[in-house]
């Protein structure tokens, strides 16, 4: 039986920062960010923009190709949830106008949440064949002024519909994990940014790629060679490439320039100019392989690593479908990206500023240019509209 992504699609802020006009600011070399970190813009969130409007504009052109009722859950991954109790999912459910009959629940570990959600998914479509479940991956990525995760801030949201007979990818049964109590990245209750040991939670990272990847091949017995195209969480671009040469290392595969370019590159386009997007990043990552590789990768295995800080880490893999193509969303997602505004430093520091506060009433300015926005706060209850 194959179950997997049939459909799959990403959205993003209106506005950018871009790594120049940050440089400028700090008065810091500009190749820190371009070739140090392997990044050249920051998506933004205006004040009116968050997980849930941003989940909705990722979802709506899939919602397009399924009736509303067949939808039997949402599984919605995210770090950076709108509410303590009541799930980012349910305002999600209700702003898209999905049936009663559907399940919503919200996953957190960190940037490992939305792959936990999609093997979820695939396992409840294994148990019932009939279940079309949405998976979302959401998040906003923040770090207070002046840190050094500021240049490494960003936003997106993934939608993806999984099925039985998925039409893009199918998820091979069998994965390698890794879970360690450390503390190199987390948000205590009251923050809206994240703290974070920056150089350690590279290390982190880079260890239990290591220690995933050793339980994928004893569950699989596949090997590196088996793999055509590979995905890593992608915080900032140069951990991908950190990441891709690290297991290449440890497995003993001398990469040449040319396979490292083949096997990764056309999977960091898209994050190089979007930032990090915590839960989405690594599916952001996967429909810029999909977006940007030149061949037809029909029948090609392409591999999943994610990785959750505080930690928790999996590798596993998917086969891409016959004709899979044919329902990508390239232009769409080009025209997002294409079409945002660049911000100054200053107007971004305004924006920051006033998502920094949660307050208990608040009607917010319209920024986000849609199609879903936050329209404000009332009595500490959100309110959204499709705009
Ligand atoms: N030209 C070219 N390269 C330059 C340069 C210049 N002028 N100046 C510096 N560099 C290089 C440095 O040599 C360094 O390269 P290496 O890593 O290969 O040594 C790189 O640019 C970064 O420079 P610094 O180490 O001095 O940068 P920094 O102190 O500002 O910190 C960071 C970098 C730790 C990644 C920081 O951006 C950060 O804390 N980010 C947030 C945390 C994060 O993303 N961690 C990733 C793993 S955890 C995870 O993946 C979960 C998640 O999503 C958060």
């Amino acid at each position: 039986m194959k179950v997997g992504i049939d459909l799959i699609h990403f959205a993003t802020a209106d506005y950018y920062l871009g790594l120049d006009t940050f440089a400028a600011e700090k008065q810091i070399d500009v190749e820190k960010y371009t070739i140090g970190i392997g990044q050249e813009k920051m998506s933004i969130a205006p004040p009116d923009e968050d997980v849930v409007s941003l989940a909705a504009k990722a979802a709506a052109p899939i919602l397009e190709q399924i009736s509303r009722e067949e939808i039997s859950a949402i599984l919605f991954a995210t770090e950076t949830g709108v509410d303590q109790s009541k799930s980012a999912g349910a305002f999600l459910h209700g702003l898209l106008g999905l049936s009663n009959r559907c399940r919503v629940v919200e996953f957190k570990h960190a940037c490992y949440a939305g792959a936990a959600a999609l093997q979820m998914a695939t396992t409840m479509v294994r148990a019932n064949p009939n279940e079309n479940i949405l998976v979302i991956a959401a998040d906003i990525a923040k770090y207070d002024i002046d840190t050094s995760g500021e240049a490494t801030q960003g936003c997106g949201a993934v939608a993806m519909l999984v099925t039985e007979n998925p039409r893009i990818i199918a998820i091979e049964p069998g994965s390698g994990y890794y879970t360690n109590d450390v503390m190199d990245f987390w948000r205590p209750n009251h923050r809206t940014t994240a703290l974070v040991d920056g150089k350690y939670s590279t290390k982190v990272y880079l260890n239990s790629l290591k220690h995933a990847w050793e339980h994928f091949t004893e569950q699989t017995k596949r090997n590196f060679n088996d793999i055509d195209y590979f995905c890593y969480h992608i915080p900032f671009t140069k951990m991908a490439e950190k990441a891709h040469k690290t297991l290449a290392k440890k497995v003993g595969v001398k990469l040449t320039q040319a396979d490292f370019e083949k096997q990764t590159l056309p999977s960091q386009a898209y994050n190089r100019i979007i930032g990090n997007s915590y839960s989405a990043s690594l599916f952001v990552g996967f429909i810029s392989l999909l977006d940007n590789v030149r061949d037809n990768i029909e029948g090609k295995r392409v591999s999943f690593f994610s990785y959750g800080s505080g930690c928790v880490a999996e590798f596993f893999t998917g086969i891409m479908q016959t004709g899979y193509q044919s329902v990508l969303m390239t232009q769409q997602q080009q025209d997002n990206i294409s079409q945002r505004k660049p911000l100054s430093y200053a107007a971004y520091l305004d924006f920051y500023h006033q998502a920094d506060v949660n307050p208990d009433n608040i009607i917010y300015q319209k920024t986000n240019k849609g199609p879903y926005r936050l329209v404000g706060i009332e009595d500490y209850k959100r309110y959204y509209e499709k705009v």
